[in-house]
């Protein structure tokens, strides 16, 4: 297939290129580069070993869509692109909705007045809200409390509605976990701008000494060890979950699946890995909880191994790992 990719050259967008590509797709990115750099698909190549297209452009740009869409013949659409910054999403609301529901609605139309019927569009665990049982299954009442898990959850509702609409529709809605790592290879991986608020990332940093310590939000939430669980999933496992995907969207449909582990680790787990996969002591201090944090949450998988034939196959220890080996070999990230 000829596939479209919005957000191709991000974090995880990357990592899927590399899947298709090796899947025997052929892949357009397109990206306004807001948070990524041109390097990536030239490393997304290096590793795949054959080339793809790259246009750059903002998917708030209907005709840019539509040109890119019919100019390489794409039978389908994997959208990532996206703002992503909880915290910043509270400060900018307009720019979050505007970006990530705006941005949908106008690639929605491009690909209806190119024929374009199928899309796998990122969705996230925080659709689900405050948990009221775990693990999450598909079925949990949805809710969210942050304008970009607002924006999330209204891309799904609006992915619903235009199924109902255009029945003949493929839709895939996939409700990522936490993703960490990084390709194997060591050439791709999470290059987040200024101070990282995800846990990996800034755990890399400490431990290449970018940082001094980490800062553990809270020690006293009711789980194990007093830290917060999630469900970390390696990034090169979510990768292949959007090629499973795209091939069960052989027929009209409009499904969501969880893409997860489906177990839980608590940070201090996370610190202790990472320690073992550096050989180095991550220096860090408790203090006290994230707003907006949640205990504990992770993934019920079993509708994505029954639906798609496919589950996460890395461990905790490989994601530290990888992680560790794409920190290493470019602590400025994609800035060479
Ligand atoms: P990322 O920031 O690395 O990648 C997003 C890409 O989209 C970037 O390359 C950026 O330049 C591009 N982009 C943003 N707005 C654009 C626009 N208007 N037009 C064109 N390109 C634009 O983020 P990621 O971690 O790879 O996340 C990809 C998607 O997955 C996002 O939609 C995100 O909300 C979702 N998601 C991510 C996580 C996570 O933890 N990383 C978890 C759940 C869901
Ligand atoms: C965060 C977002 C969530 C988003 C997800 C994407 C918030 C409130 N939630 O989730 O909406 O879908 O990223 O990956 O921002 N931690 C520390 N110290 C740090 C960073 C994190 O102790 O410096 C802890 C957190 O409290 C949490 C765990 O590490 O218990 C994971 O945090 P993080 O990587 O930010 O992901 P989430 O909070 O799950």
């Amino acid at each position: 297939m000829n596939i479209l990719v919005t957000g191709g050259a991000g974090y995880i967008g990357s990592h899927t290129c590399v899947e298709l590509l090796k899947a025997g797709h052929q892949v357009v990115v397109f990206d306004n580069f807001c948070n990524s750099f041109p390097e990536a698909t030239r490393r997304i190549g290096q590793i795949a070993g054959t080339p793809l297209t790259l246009v750059e452009g903002d998917i708030r740009d209907r005709t840019a869509i539509e040109r890119a869409l019919r100019e390489n013949a794409c039978d389908a659409v994997i959208h990532f692109a996206g703002l992503k910054a909880v915290g910043e999403s509270v400060a900018k609301p307009l720019l979050y909705y505007d970006n990530n529901v705006i941005g949908t609605v106008r690639l929605l139309e491009a690909m209806q007045a190119t024929g374009v019927k199928t899309i796998v569009f990122s969705s996230s665990a925080t659709v689900y809200g405050v948990p009221q049982f775990l693990p999450y299954t598909e079925d949990h009442p949805l809710s969210s409390t942050s304008p970009y898990g607002r924006g999330k959850l209204m891309v799904e509702d609006i992915l619903r509605d235009y199924h109902v609409a255009q029945p003949d529709s493929r839709i895939a809605l996939l409700r990522y976990f936490n993703p960490v790592g990084a390709h194997h290879s060591g050439l791709i991986g999470e290059d987040p701008q200024g101070v990282p608020n995800n846990l990996m990332p800034f755990v890399t940093q400490v431990a290449i000494g970018k940082r001094d310590r980490l800062q553990i939000w809270g020690g006293d939430y009711d789980t194990p060890d007093g830290t917060g669980v999630r469900d970390y999933i390696h990034v090169e496992d979510l990768a292949v979950g959007h090629v499973k995907a795209l091939e069960h969207l052989r027929q009209p449909q409009c499904f969501a699946v969880n893409l997860g582990s489906g177990r839980g680790h608590s940070v201090l787990e996370v610190v202790k890995a990472f320690e073992q996969a550096c050989g180095k002591s991550i220096p860090y201090e408790i203090g006290p909880r994230r707003a907006g944090d949640l205990p504990a949450y992770y993934a019920d998988v079993t509708l994505a191994k029954s639906l798609l034939g496919w589950k996460a196959t890395r461990s905790l220890e490989t994601m530290c790992a990888d992680s560790w080996r794409w920190q290493v070999a470019n602590p400025n990230g994609f800035r060479v």
